[in-house]
């Protein structure tokens, strides 16, 4: 059985207070069945760290630099984030890849530094509307996925987490509902056991797109949806908290 996982992403939103006040409102919360990850703002990554009193609750970058390290201004290095507390790095939002250039290739090389700095990279995948409607979400997954995992060894991909978060539910308020996310998680599984089966069964495989408290609950409990990425409702503490919860 694979324990569930919900991850916070903030994107570029909340303050060191609100990371403080995620922080302490997790601080007495015990998780049973889930295993819960934050990605605040790389500034607040410190001031959060410090503040979790949970060994349960851990930290994410959001996305970390191709390099190990270098004249790169403003790029933030995997072991950086590793030296701040982070045990796990986003890579590959759409958002990455729609504003600011991070191709398949990119990705790819983003994934294998993460991985040579043993933290754990949540690979994020899903097709556009229009994409969608011309019948390629399949296509475009496949592709995606297999890019992520090409520069990996095979033992690192035991240890990812793959999110589909198709870009159309991202900040819409219209989530993918369960049977259509519930597809496109088995595509990808079943695109796994082409590399392994033991692979397919193990990877956690999230959900994200429009997740909030009303809705978490019947998308965790597709087969194989093992859990969210959730944007703005991780920055309420009270709604997050019980997205956490809703894991089946
Ligand atoms: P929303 O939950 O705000 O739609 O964002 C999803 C997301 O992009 C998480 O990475």
């Amino acid at each position: 059985m694979r324990r569930s996982l919900v991850a916070g992403n903030w994107k570029m939103n909340g303050s060191r207070k609100s990371a403080l006040e995620l922080a302490t409102a997790l601080g007495d919360v015990i998780f049973e069945k889930t295993d819960v990850v934050i990605a605040p703002p790389t500034p607040h990554l410190d001031a959060m760290r410090s503040a979790l009193t949970s060994a349960d609750v851990l930290l994410a970058g959001q996305d970390c630099s191709e390099h190990e390290k270098g004249a790169y201004t403003g790029e933030t290095s995997v072991l950086m984030l590793r030296e701040l507390g982070c045990s796990h790095v986003i890579v590959g939002h759409s958002e990455r890849r729609q504003f600011f250039g991070d191709s398949d290739q990119r990705v790819a090389l983003k994934v294998s530094r993460v991985v040579a700095a043993g933290l754990i990279p949540i690979i994020c995948v899903g097709e556009t509307l229009l994409e969608r409607q011309d019948s390629m979400t399949e296509k475009v997954i496949e592709r995606q996925v297999a890019a992520a995992l090409s520069q990996i060894h095979d033992k690192a991909k035991l240890s990812m987490i793959v999110a589909y978060e198709p870009v159309w539910a991202i900040g819409t308020g219209e989530s993918a509902n369960p049977e259509q996310a519930q597809k496109v998680h088995l595509l990808i599984r079943d695109f796994l056991s082409k590399y392994d089966v033991v692979l397919s069964e193990s990877t956690r495989i999230l959900y994200g797109g429009s997740v909030k408290s009303d809705n978490a609950a019947s998308l965790f409990a597709m087969p194989d949806i093992d859990g969210g990425l959730v944007g703005g409702a991780s920055l309420d503490a009270k709604s997050f908290i019980n997205i956490c919860r809703s894991t089946a």
